[in-house]
């Protein structure tokens, strides 16, 4: 049976959490069928005594867990609740919820179930039908919400995804949250951690999956969120953006060395008598190897392959999607230098390159050969 953990992490929610277990443990979780289902309350030491609060609920209800400690920020308090959930708890998934019922606790079975169909990651999402912003929210307060949102859509190019920046969330552990290097997230003192969090988990899931959630409004106290959060979730897609376009450019850098390899061989196959198709073949599969090295020690150095076994591995794997764009070019090579005439092969090896092999390759080698390894 699948063990999910309902991670909640709480600053002066002593209005909120006594209610919040309440439904969760009787009304919500016994609705789940299959899943055994915990509450994990992150504490910061609130001095309303939150803590007291789930202490006494925990010695209740054995599925119901406190953890305490000095407040260093809503992403250090996630942290330290995932880690515990993980090895701890041995969860098999974390859901992500706030405990000011913002996120109405109904929709955790909503998640669950997704899960349950086989998705890595759920988002909790207002911005898809059935979901939504509260409507009471003064109309700077949707803009806000609503731009940072596509920003982060737009910058990330995640155009299937409608909500970067919710809170309300589920997480496979195994091939998701226990590959991400938690204690390096960006800014983990403030809110904005989540949209690193949001883009690594997106990243790693074979399948993520969105359902709806209507957004409340804050029955008590106020919100923490505030204008400096809101700059450095911009700061964090930014930071995101160019972290991720470094590796497509020192990938586009290896392609174009492949390129002129790749030209500079074909024309000397050429002249020394090679017959057409040989020439394309030969020249192609020497620029991949020079493709290969280069973006093994360069582009995803941070997920170099090294040792003999695993380089062999790699390197029949490696063969295997080579294969691919092999024969991309060896039939679209010939086929275009028939069409505009050998003087132009430039122009077709350009071509073929840069609108066939590179996005292949590209998907391959992120996706197959350099793909994420186990932390
Ligand atoms: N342990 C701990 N430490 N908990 C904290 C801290 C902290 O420093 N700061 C906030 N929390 C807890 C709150 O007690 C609450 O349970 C939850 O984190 C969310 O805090 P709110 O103050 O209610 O945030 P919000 O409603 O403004 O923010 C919502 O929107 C954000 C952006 O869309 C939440 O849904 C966030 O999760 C979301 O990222
Ligand atoms: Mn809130």
């Amino acid at each position: 049976m699948s063990k999910i953990v309902v991670i909640i992490p709480t600053y002066n929610e002593a209005s909120n959490i006594s209610r919040m277990i309440d439904v969760l443990v009787n009304e919500e979780f016994p609705r789940i069928k299959n899943v055994e289902m915990h509450l994990l309350v992150v504490d910061d030491n609130s001095p309303d005594g939150t803590g007291d609060i789930v202490k006494k609920a925990s010695l209740k209800h054995k599925n119901v867990h406190l953890l305490s400690g000095q407040k260093a920020g809503l992403g250090m308090a996630y942290v330290r609740g995932m880690k515990h959930a993980m090895h701890e708890l041995k969860a098999d998934a974390t859901i992500e919820m706030d405990a000011d019922f913002q996120h109405n606790p109904k929709y955790v079975a909503d998640l669950v179930h997704a899960y349950s169909e086989g998705a890595d990651y759920v988002i909790g999402s207002r911005y898809i039908p059935g979901g939504s912003i509260p409507k009471e929210w003064a109309w700077h307060r949707k803009a806000v919400s609503y731009w940072g949102n596509l920003f982060a859509r737009v910058m990330l190019f995640l155009p299937s995804l409608h909500d970067t920046t919710t809170g309300f969330r589920l997480t496979r552990v195994k091939g998701v949250l226990d590959k991400i290097d938690l204690d390096h997230l960006m800014e983990l003192h403030r809110f904005a951690f989540k949209v690193d969090l949001f883009y690594q988990s997106v990243k790693l899931a074979k399948k993520t999956v969105e359902v709806p959630i209507e957004f409340g409004t804050r029955k008590e106290e106020t919100s923490k969120f505030s204008l400096k959060e809101m700059v450095a979730t911009y700061k964090v897609v930014l930071l995101l953006r160019l972290r991720a376009s470094e590796k497509l450019l020192k990938f586009a850098v290896v392609g174009f060395t492949g390129f002129l390899i790749n030209l500079v061989l074909l024309r000397v196959f050429r002249s020394i008598g090679f017959v057409e198709v040989l020439a394309w073949f030969l020249s192609t599969e020497l620029a991949i190897v020079n493709n290969f090295t280069f973006n093994n020690i360069w582009t995803f150095r941070d997920k170099k392959i090294s040792g003999l076994g695993e380089i062999a591995k790699k390197f029949i794997e490696f063969n295997i999607t080579s294969a691919g764009a092999l024969l991309i070019q060896s039939v679209f090579g010939p086929l275009g230098v028939r069409l505009v005439g050998e003087k132009y092969d430039f122009l077709v090896l350009g071509f073929v390159v840069a609108f066939l092999v590179l996005p292949y390759n590209y998907f391959m080698y992120s996706r197959v050969i350099w793909r994420n390894k186990k932390k």
